[in-house]
């Protein structure tokens, strides 16, 4: 689940890094890597909005947070998925590293790296390269005067008002408009929810927000999500008095059954490929936190297996919708696992 970049490792070994031999490193979407062990893990100052990997992290004894660092004597950037997203990190280390200072930038080829270093090599020097474990770590000085893209890459990736009015940004999940599941989803909240509702797997909010419009009889509804920069954007998208935001792993939920709802339109996939068990580890947090009369309700691609692990934590099944794409789920009487 977590992604172990030890490319950064072997591109130190090589010498292809030129990190100083004191003084502080950020790491910004730090993940794990042997590099912290070989430099002295009290040097690093990690950035990690990711719940599941900041605890990973935390745990091996790293100083992590899901903000950036005030400031770093060199740092290093772990390129994701989307490049806007990447280039935004690139452009954030750049404005907390001293000029001279360097800046690298690790990433899988699966995820644009050539693309990242071919735009990243027109506007700022370039130091090396090396191609390592199905992808590249470049290196880049930081130079006296910022380009003007850096302040450009850095508006592009923070938040911003989509499609539907709503804040968001590159790497969230469904960022430029409200997700079509959740949509399906939407169409049969009104006027059925009511007492305490959590949503499981809350995003930027847009969910939430209808829940919400959409039930005057709801008294609260707990919004957890494992990307707190996307939380922070429901918190702003979501100004409802009974909204309450937190920054959780689902899958590890407790047991207090304290829930008359919950709603989730469930990940499917944390990497690239699919992993049903994260949606099944969703359907049994739910079990876990409703109580003995409370429902959910679960919207997910018709070709996801969701009716194993819904039988297995709910005596009742109910279909509301499908169609070419989509299936909405009513589940009730919960089995505590
Ligand atoms: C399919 S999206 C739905 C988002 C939102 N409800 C919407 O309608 O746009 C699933 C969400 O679950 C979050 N997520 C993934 N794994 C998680 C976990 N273990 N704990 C909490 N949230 C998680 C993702 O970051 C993503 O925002």
């Amino acid at each position: 689940m977590t992604r172990r970049d030890d490319r950064l490792a072997l591109a130190h070994r090589a010498d292809a890094l030129g990190l100083p031999d004191t003084g502080r490193i950020a790491v910004l979407g730090a993940i794990e890597t042997t590099l912290y062990g070989l430099l002295g893990r009290e040097r690093f100052v990690c950035q990690q909005s990711d719940r599941l990997i900041h605890d990973l992290l935390a745990a091996q004894g790293l100083a992590v947070a899901p903000d950036d660092p005030d400031r770093a004597e060199a740092a290093i950037v772990v390129a994701t998925r989307n490049r806007a997203e990447t280039l935004g990190m690139v452009a954030r280390a750049l404005a907390i590293v001293p000029e001279e200072a360097p800046v690298v930038v690790t990433g899988a080829k699966t995820d644009g790296i050539d693309a990242i270093m071919r735009q990243l090599g027109r506007v700022l020097p370039l130091e090396g390269s090396m191609s390592k474990a199905h992808g590249r770590v470049l290196r880049l000085r930081r130079p006296a005067q910022l380009p003007d893209a850096a302040r450009e890459w850095e508006a592009a990736a923070a938040l911003q008002p989509n499609a539907d009015g709503f804040l968001s940004a590159p790497g969230m999940f469904s960022h430029a408009h409200a997700d079509p599941g959740s949509q399906r989803l939407a169409a049969h909240l009104e006027g059925r929810l009511t007492g305490r509702v959590a949503e499981l797997g809350a995003g930027w909010g847009w969910l939430a927000a209808q829940a919400l419009a959409l039930n005057p009889a709801v008294e609260s509804l707990d919004l957890h999500e494992s990307d707190a920069r996307a939380l922070e954007a429901a918190r702003r998208n979501v100004p409802d008095a009974r909204a309450r935001f937190h920054w959780s792993d689902v899958t590890r939920l407790g047991a207090e059954p304290v829930c008359d709802w919950v709603i989730t339109n469930p990940p499917f996939h944390r990497s690239r490929e699919a992993e049903p068990a994260l949606g099944a580890a969703f359907v049994a947090a739910a079990a876990r936190v409703l109580r003995p009369a409370g429902r959910l309700m679960l919207v997910a691609n018709r070709s996801l297996p969701y009716e194993a692990p819904l039988a297995r934590a709910f005596r009742e099944v109910t279909p509301l919708a499908e169609d070419a794409t989509f299936k909405v789920i009513l589940a009730g009487r919960s089995i505590k696992g």
